[in-house]
């Protein structure tokens, strides 16, 4: 049986400005959680978008699950769940009418429902209107949206985009123990520190392609820190580029 989660190979995505994503050959592993890291731009939320459906590639192949991503697109998507961007929420709607709209769809019930706004911070403001939330507050809502289906693989892009330290906290503790029970995650962000702490394995994009992809493992080994390893791949990029 495969185990890889997503395969993608030589994949492009160009905009009708020519910017996007060129030649993208990724493996994301069932228990991975894999960091994508990059400058502005530089692709992560193109791939993201890719892999949840929401753009369609221009070339090459997507497979997740062991399933073409586009043919089999309904089967593939009930085993995904994802915050990409700000999270598509209805204002006037309350936090847990948002989540339920969300946790039917997955076969979650209320109750279930309920944990997961506890589990991010939300559980008194459950029946107040999201027009009322703060930036964090959305995001924090937009996360139990992405985790109340408990799928098999989750993609956060910027997960901790407007989240207070304890919030910053609270994902990477939801993020280590549902990756104990087998969840596999692709997330982006821009603090390496950050996804340092998570990932087992990190890609580094730039200009809309990688340029480099490592072990976490062997990044540690070797320098002093994910910022160290990131900012010397996009340095070489660069200078190769001038
Ligand atoms: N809808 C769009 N139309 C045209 N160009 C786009 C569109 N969305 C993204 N792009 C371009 O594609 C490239 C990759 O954008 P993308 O949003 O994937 O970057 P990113 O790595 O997520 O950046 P950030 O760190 O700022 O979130 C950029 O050059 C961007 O301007
Ligand atoms: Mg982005």
């Amino acid at each position: 049986m495969a185990t890889e989660t997503v395969r993608m190979d030589a994949v492009k995505k160009l905009y009708k400005n020519k910017r996007g994503i060129r030649n993208i050959t990724l493996d994301v592993n069932k228990g991975d959680v894999l960091g994508l890291l990059g400058p502005n731009g530089s692709g992560k939320t193109t791939i993201m978008k890719l892999l949840c459906g929401l753009i369609k590639k221009d070339a090459g192949e997507v497979k997740m699950f062991g399933l073409d991503a586009e043919e089999s697109f309904e089967r593939v998507m009930r085993k995904v769940g994802s915050l990409i961007e700000a999270p598509a929420i209805y204002k006037k709607l309350s936090a847990i009418d948002n989540l339920m709209l969300t946790a039917r769809m997955r076969g979650a019930d209320e109750k279930r429902a309920m944990q997961y706004l506890e589990r991010v911070g939300l559980l008194q403001y459950a029946n107040e209107r999201a027009e009322r939330f703060s930036l964090g507050m959305k995001q924090r809502l937009g996360l139990s949206m992405a985790l109340v289906g408990e799928p098999e693989l989750v993609i956060l892009d910027e997960p901790v985009n407007g989240l207070d330290i304890e919030g910053v906290v609270g994902v990477r503790e939801i993020i280590e123990e549902l990756n104990k029970k087998g969840t596999t995650f692709i997330i982006s962000s821009h603090i390496a520190s950050e996804l340092e702490k998570v990932c087992n394995r990190v890609a580094v994009l730039y200009d809309g392609e990688i340029a480099a992809e490592n072990e976490m493992s062997d990044i540690e080994r070797r320098y002093p820190s994910l910022e160290e390893y990131f900012l010397e791949n996009i340095r070489k990029r660069r200078g190769a580029l001038l």
